[in-house]
């Protein structure tokens, strides 16, 4: 009997220290040209290690599906750059604006973030973190395109 207390024990610690160890998100992105007539993905594990792109084709837009790239990740350019959101023709997929288009040399990401229609307050109301693509509404993620509905 005790040593079963003992196994037990020990399952519930490993279990909280598995749970503090977060596993690392990943940012799938894909860089878009003006015009759209080249784009390429890259995948982005959120661990703050910068991936490079190889490329040197200028980038109009990013597409972020399922990370807060704006707020959470670090886009390289060679030159100076404004950076804003916007929302791709579908209505739901959240896409970075690199004004003037130019060549993205790397991109880190860093952080979690909140899947849509996950809690982004818990049930204490503690805030959980950002939205990954979409507005904190009523506890929840949800897309964007929800406002637009209405
Ligand atoms: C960024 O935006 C500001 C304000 O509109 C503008 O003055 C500046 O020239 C822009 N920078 C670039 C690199 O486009």
């Amino acid at each position: 009997m005790k040593f079963f207390t003992t196994i037990l024990a020990i399952g519930l610690f490993a279990g909280t220290s598995l749970a503090q160890d977060a596993p690392v998100q990943t940012a799938h992105v894909t860089l878009r040209s003006e015009g759209d007539d080249h784009s390429y993905p890259l995948t982005v594990p959120a661990d703050g290690k910068p991936v490079l792109t190889h490329s040197t084709l200028p980038i109009a837009l990013i597409d972020a599906p399922d990370f807060n790239v704006l707020q959470a990740c670090v886009i390289e350019t060679p030159g100076a750059k404004n950076l804003s959101s916007t929302i791709a023709a579908d209505g739901v997929t959240q896409q970075v604006v690199i004004d003037p288009p130019q060549a993205v040399t790397s991109i880190s990401c860093q952080g979690t973030c909140v899947e849509t229609y996950g809690a982004c307050f818990d049930t204490n109301g503690q805030y959980v973190g950002a939205c990954c693509n979409g507005l904190c509404i009523a506890s929840r993620c949800r897309p964007w395109n929800i406002g637009q509905q209405s």
